[in-house]
């Protein structure tokens, strides 16, 4: 059974990137899947003074614990102008001062991307493509939804039928493999 870890790369309460991972994650057949959902964590802002008077904080050691137990991460980023969302980024900081591992620890992912605008957040997921492998991570595949209001619902997922089948097409081969 495929251990899998569903991310969002956004602490927004409603994120659409959360959904977006989630929904990527129940396409996968007989898959055991865990869900870190950031909006309910309070994590203090890294600094390198605070790191000298705080340990590394128990959210962060939480999902480094996933990321390290799971087959696959799916992380869906959230793009906030230009760039990753803070509170995401600032996970990220603090994972990344864990001693002898890599942020991602040579986990595979699937790095997933959405936004309400036409280009799907494409800003970031590009600059994550080059980013991420230097952190350990094993990018398997790549996939933006654009223009999320209008191609996802709650309750069907993914309504475009052409974007479904490409995202199906990529399950199934990281699935097959
Ligand atoms: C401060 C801010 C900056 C944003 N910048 C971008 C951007 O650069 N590109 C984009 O596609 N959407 C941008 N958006 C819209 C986000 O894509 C939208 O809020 C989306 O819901 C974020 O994903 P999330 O719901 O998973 O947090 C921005 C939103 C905010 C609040």
């Amino acid at each position: 059974m495929l251990k899998i870890l569903a991310l969002g790369g956004s602490n927004s309460i409603n994120s659409i990137n959360r959904k977006l991972a989630n929904f990527t994650a129940s396409l996968f057949p007989n898959a055991a899947i865990q869900y870190f959902n950031l909006s309910e964590k309070e994590i203090p802002l890294f600094s390198v003074q605070l790191e000298k008077t705080i340990q590394i904080p128990s959210e962060a050691m939480e999902l480094a614990a996933m990321i390290d137990d799971v087959d696959l991460i799916i992380l869906s980023l959230a793009e906030n102008n230009g760039s990753f969302n803070a509170g995401f980024k600032n996970l990220i900081d603090w994972i990344s001062r864990i001693p002898k591992r890599p942020i991602f620890n040579d986990t595979k992912m699937l790095l997933l991307s959405t936004s309400p605008g036409p280009r799907g957040a494409s800003s970031v997921l590009e600059h994550a493509k080059i980013i991420f492998p230097f952190r350990g991570a094993v990018i398997l595949n790549t996939f933006s939804l654009p223009s999320f209001d209008q191609k996802f619902d709650d309750e069907m997922g993914i309504t475009d039928p052409e974007l479904l089948e490409k995202l199906q097409t990529i399950v199934n081969e990281i699935s097959s493999n």
